[in-house]
Parts: C-alpha cells; structure tokens; sequence
C-alpha cells in the first residue's frame, strides 16, 4: 500500500525548510536566547531599541533599513497591550517583511478585511474541528505510520523521523495534497536564494494547486482545497461571493507554510525538554490529565519563536514611553513569557503549572489560526511516544541534543537521537 506520510530520508534534510540551516546561512547565532533575555527582566517594560541590541548579539532583523525607529516591548502587560490593539500596532509591517511574499493574507491584513477572511477558514480550525475531523481524517494515521517506522528498530533521531513529517503530512493530507507530493510543494515554498528561483518555486506550487483546485471544482473531496474552492467570502457590504483562485491559492500558500515548520520545532522543544527533565516526562506517563497542562508550559517555556513585529499606525504612548507613527515595534514573546510578575519561578519548566494564558502562539485578532490542530498533534504525537517507546533514552552514540536555529525565530532542536524498546500499538 502507498505510504499517506512523508517519509523524510537525512539527504531530505537539504530539501527542507531546516530552521537550523537557514539560520546558518543567513549568518544568524544559534545562541540560547534566554541567556541573553535574562538581562532585561529588571529593566522597563517598554524601551526604545533594537531587541537584538538590547541583547547584545547580531542583528537578525534589519529593521532600521526600512522603516523609522524601533521598540522593544519586553513585559507580559505591554505585549499583551500591543497584541490587543492592532490598530495601533498593525501586521502591515509584514508588507515590508515578505518581498517577494505570498502578497495579501491573513498575516499582513487588518481590521475588517481581515477578520472576513479569517472567518472562510475558522470553523476549520476550531477545537471541535481539529479534536474531531483533522485528529481521525489525518493524525491518528499518520501517527501509527510514523510510529509503525521508528518502532521497527530500537533508535531513531525524533526530529527527523517523527517531528518533521508529522506536521507535513498531517497539513498536507487535510489539504488533499498526495503524500507523494507534499515534499516536491514544500520545497518549492521554502526562501529561495534568488528572486528567480523565488518565482520559480512559487510557479510550481501554484500550478500543483491549480491542478487541485480544478479537479475539487468539478469534483468535491472531504478535504480543505474542497472546502476552500466552494467556500463563501463575505464582502463590506455584507453580501457574499465565492473567493477568487488566486485568494484560495494564496490562502492555502500560507496556511500550508504556516502549519509545518512551527509544529515540527515546538513538538521538538517539547520532546527534549522532557527528556531533560525525566521526572516530568515520567508524571506524564503516569498521568496523561497532564498532557495539555505540559503542552501549555512547553510552550510557553521555550516558544520557536522568540519575537513578532509590528508596525505603529498612530503616535501612541506604551507603559509611558512615545512612539512615533511609522516606527517598528517587536513584541518579545521571550521575556514577556517569563515575566516574574505572572509567574513563579519563569525560567524552570514546570508541567504542574495551574494553567495560564501566554503569547507563543500570539494573540488577539492575528492569534494562531492552527493553534488548537498544532497541540491536538502533538497531543497525539507524545501520546504515541509515551506508548510506543519503552525505556526511552538519549543514544549514548551521539553528542547531547541542543537547541539551534535563529536566536530569535525559528528556534528547534538539530537532532533527537534516541534509543528505546520498540513495543506494539495496545
Ligand atoms: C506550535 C506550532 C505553532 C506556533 C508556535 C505558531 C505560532 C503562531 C504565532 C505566534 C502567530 C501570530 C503571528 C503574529 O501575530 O504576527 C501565528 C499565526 C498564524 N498561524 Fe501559527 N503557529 C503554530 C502552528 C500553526 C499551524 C499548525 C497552522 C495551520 C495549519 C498555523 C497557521 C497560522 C496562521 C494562518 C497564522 C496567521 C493568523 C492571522 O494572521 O490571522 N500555525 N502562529
């Protein structure tokens, strides 16, 4: 029988979006951020500067080459404040950010515009959604395939072997994108070196989905490109109209890219957390009520993404400090998510945690569309691993795991090698 999930192989790790190499070839440290983030704990919640300055590292973002000042906006209180008020604080700067891009999406549109586009895809991403069609339809299967893989020997570099594909194959699937396919159209999305392999990548997934979009006009599958082929936009106005080909394509352009490379880091950081902290990892498999709660405090702990930018529409005051319309603000998920007057003791990992709101997966209007299918996978993921693998432990053979990618987006591990007794699905 054909495989449903990708089947990634180590020289696939070239092909892929690989935070790590990325982060490598664009000259970015693989730096601990939260070495560098502890020194702004005591300071103000608001100050004017470039984050990766206040730091005392490289630059990643370039900020200062194309728009006016920057701030930094460091407190759980002042983040959050930004998230709320888009506004003031409006996704525009991603406009800047994303030449040659995807153009207008969810992720650089504001207000009503927005929020009418959002809600086609909504309802498809809501926990009943994801906990129901996304978690029988694609997860559990890819899972037992994947696990069905690794269980066939006694070692395996989790990172490759479950992280990666998972969330590929899973989106992929749901997509109604072959698993035969969805590695040619992911690496036809990545950043390419130059703006004409840009083009060129881009002009191959969009012929794959057109093909898609075409054969789901004329006849409807249970998948997402049916849905979002026949789905209704709502207009200003208030009447409807089908979306364009080119809205769906580019819809499904960023929610594809969005939904890959995010699960596969944070389900990364997740496993080598635990298995840093093996009396956690051995609460959960005593106690799978605390799967979610862990989840929530990986996450929160150790989000792949360390900081997100926003534009300031309007002159505006923060935790008393100005800003001036046209500067840049970058919201610090970092500090913010281990801000001492939210949480006990921030910097320990603590699955036990009372369970509390934090910013890995943003919030307010431009909050993770996928964010409920990306824990649901993961659920299901540790779920499997618990299960399926006894006695799991680092392979002695291979040099600790450690975190790598851009210091502040991006961030993953490099490896997972473990080894483990292989045990049947129960
Ligand atoms: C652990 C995994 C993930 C993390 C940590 C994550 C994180 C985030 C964050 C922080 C944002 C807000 C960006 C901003 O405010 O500028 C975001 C937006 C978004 N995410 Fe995720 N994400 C994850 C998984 C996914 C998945 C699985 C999907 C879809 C399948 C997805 C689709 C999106 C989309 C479409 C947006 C834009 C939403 C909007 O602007 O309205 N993400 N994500």
């Amino acid at each position: 029988m054909a495989s449903s999930t990708v089947d990634l192989a180590t020289k696939d790790r070239g092909v892929l979006f690989n935070p790590n190499d990325e982060a490598k070839a664009a000259g970015w440290g693989t730096d601990d951020p939260y070495v560098h983030l502890a020194k702004l704990h005591d300071g103000p919640p608001v100050v004017k500067g470039v984050l990766e300055d206040l730091m005392g590292i490289p630059r990643q973002y370039h900020t200062e080459m194309w728009l006016g000042d920057v701030y930094s906006i460091l407190s759980f209180e002042a983040v959050n404040k930004a998230f709320m008020d888009s506004e003031t604080f409006s996704n525009r700067v991603y406009e800047k950010l994303s030449k040659p891009g995807l153009g207008d999406t969810l992720l650089n549109l504001d207000g009503g515009e927005h929020k009418r586009l959002r809600n086609v895809s909504k309802p498809w991403f809501k926990p009943s959604f994801t906990d129901g069609w996304w978690t029988n339809m694609w997860t559990i299967s890819a899972i037992d395939e994947i696990f069905d893989r690794i269980t066939a020997k006694d070692h395996a570099d989790l990172n490759l072997e479950l992280c990666a594909p998972l969330p590929m194959s899973v989106v992929s699937a749901g997509f109604g994108i072959p698993a035969s396919e969805a590695l040619e159209f992911r690496q036809a999305l990545l950043m390419h070196a130059s703006p004409e392999e840009m083009a060129k990548g881009h002009a191959f997934a969009a012929d794959m989905l057109t093909r898609l979009m075409d054969e789901r006009r004329a006849k409807p599958k249970d998948d997402l490109i049916s849905r979002f082929v026949h789905a209704d936009i709502e207009q200003a106005d208030g009447t409807t109209r089908k979306m364009t080909p080119d809205e769906v394509m580019r819809y499904c352009f960023l929610i594809i890219h969005a939904g890959g490379g995010t699960t596969w880091r944070q389900l990364g950081i997740t496993i080598l957390a635990l298995m840093n902290h093996p009396e956690q990892l051995e609460a959960l498999r005593q106690d799978r009520s605390l799967m979610r709660p862990a989840i929530q405090e990986v996450t929160r702990w150790y989000p792949t993404d360390t900081a997100f930018l926003r534009y300031v529409e309007k002159d505006t005051v923060l935790e008393g400090v100005e800003m001036k319309a046209g500067s840049v603000a970058m919201l610090c998920l970092g500090t913010a998510n281990r801000d001492r007057k939210q949480w006990e003791d921030p910097d320990t990992l603590n699955i036990h945690r009372p369970a509390k709101r934090h910013f890995a997966f943003g919030a307010g209007a431009h909050a993770c569309l996928g964010q409920h299918l990306s824990r649901q996978e993961m659920e299901v993921a540790l779920g499997a691993l618990l299960d399926r693998l006894g006695d799991l432990r680092w392979d002695p053979d291979y040099p600790p795991a450690r975190m790598g990618g851009g210091t502040l987006i991006g961030r993953g591990p490099e490896a997972l090698h473990v080894r483990y007794t292989p045990k049947p699905k129960q």
